[in-house]
């Protein structure tokens, strides 16, 4: 009987130890090892037919217990290393969210857009509104209301596409005029950045489709002299600098007196260079004191008030800012393009 139970105390010992070094880490290869029939415990079994018969029964006891004892920590240790296991594959497929991530490229804002907030922030700073116009209107709003009534020659000025109903795809942001002048009573003061499309055959400094910024102020008393200061504040905004502005008379049969304003060219600061071709002016934009009878068409009375309008166009803002000489590049969608506006 010692010799049976000192032997299975080493027996489970040596599992022990088996298990701790945990080199052995197959339980198959423990399986056998513990409970096969070349086992420790399989010779002891069959030494007990040479026990004691009053001690067999224990003994039979005792190895019984010692077996389970070694099934228990065997099914242990299965359980151990199927935990393990699933450890190991959670964190392989685990997500760390605290990973910093990879940013993908920037992107930027194409120039038109940047011009517009640009614009849009400075004339809102001095108590513009800001209005989009409708990009297909029609001929009244287009043309008949701003003083070009039909058969007018001036509407040759415009190359517009019509849509088979008759509608237009707006030439100019002055499509807008009308519907602000009569839909508010003055003090006025609106801009309206837009696209516009104009028929025509595109080369380096024609594009059928681009965009303006119409502006609209109304009020008693309101004259020439606010008109050039407005747009000389605008621009010096804009490009954040001095300049100089100068009116050269021009005909629009919306204004009257109508123009061109030319500022001093931008990049030489007016001392001549080959953007402004040696001028150093570049013209800029038409405006003029509002016809009275577009105040008459949206109900405000041309003897009470009066009002001027601009509008002018951005791309060539920025061609000549940036030194572009191509038109077409802000539709060419060619990304290197826009990349260069950072
Ligand atoms: N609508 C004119 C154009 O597109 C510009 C303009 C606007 C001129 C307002 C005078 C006053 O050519």
């Amino acid at each position: 009987m010692i010799k049976f139970e000192e032997k299975t105390k080493q027996i489970l010992q040596e599992l022990d130890a088996d298990i701790k070094s945990d080199n052995i880490y197959n339980i198959e290869n423990l399986r056998i090892k513990y409970l096969g029939r070349k086992s420790e415990l399989s010779k002891l079994l069959k030494d007990i037919k040479n026990a004691p018969k009053e001690k067999r029964k224990n003994i039979g006891l005792l190895l019984n217990r010692t077996k389970n004892a070694i099934q228990t920590k065997l099914e242990k240790i299965k359980e151990e290393i199927e935990k393990e296991e699933l450890d190991k594959s959670i964190k392989k497929d685990k997500i760390d969210i605290t990973e910093p991530g990879i940013r993908p490229t920037k992107g930027n804002l194409h120039p038109i857009t940047k011009l517009l907030y640009k614009s849009i922030d400075i004339f809102t700073n001095m108590g513009f509104e800001v209005y989009e116009p409708y990009q297909i209107d029609d001929d009244y709003n287009n043309f008949e209301s701003i003083n070009i009534p039909k058969e007018h020659p001036a509407r040759d000025a415009w190359d517009t596409f019509w849509t088979e109903d008759g509608q237009i795809l707006i030439t100019h942001t002055s499509s807008m005029q009308n519907r602000i002048l009569s839909s508010k009573t003055p003090p006025i003061r609106a801009v309206v950045p837009g696209r516009c499309f104009r028929n025509e055959a595109t080369d380096a400094r024609h594009e059928h489709t681009f965009h303006q910024i119409e502006g609209v102020y109304v009020d008693k008393q309101i004259t020439f002299t606010d008109m050039l200061g407005t747009l000389q504040t605008y621009f010096e905004a804009f490009f954040e600098k001095e300049i100089k502005v100068k009116f050269m008379p021009d005909y629009f049969p919306f204004v009257e007196p109508g123009g061109q304003i030319a500022l001093s060219c931008v990049l030489c600061n007016g001392k001549g260079c080959k953007v402004c071709k040696n001028s150093g002016w570049l013209e800029i934009l038409g405006c003029g004191m509002i016809h009275p009878n577009v105040l008459k068409e949206a109900g405000i009375d041309p003897n009470i008030y009066t009002g001027f309008a601009w509008g002018f166009g951005l791309e060539r803002l920025i061609m000549l800012k940036n030194g572009i000489d191509d038109i077409r590049l802000f539709h060419s969608g060619d990304i290197r393009f826009i990349k260069q506006f950072k």
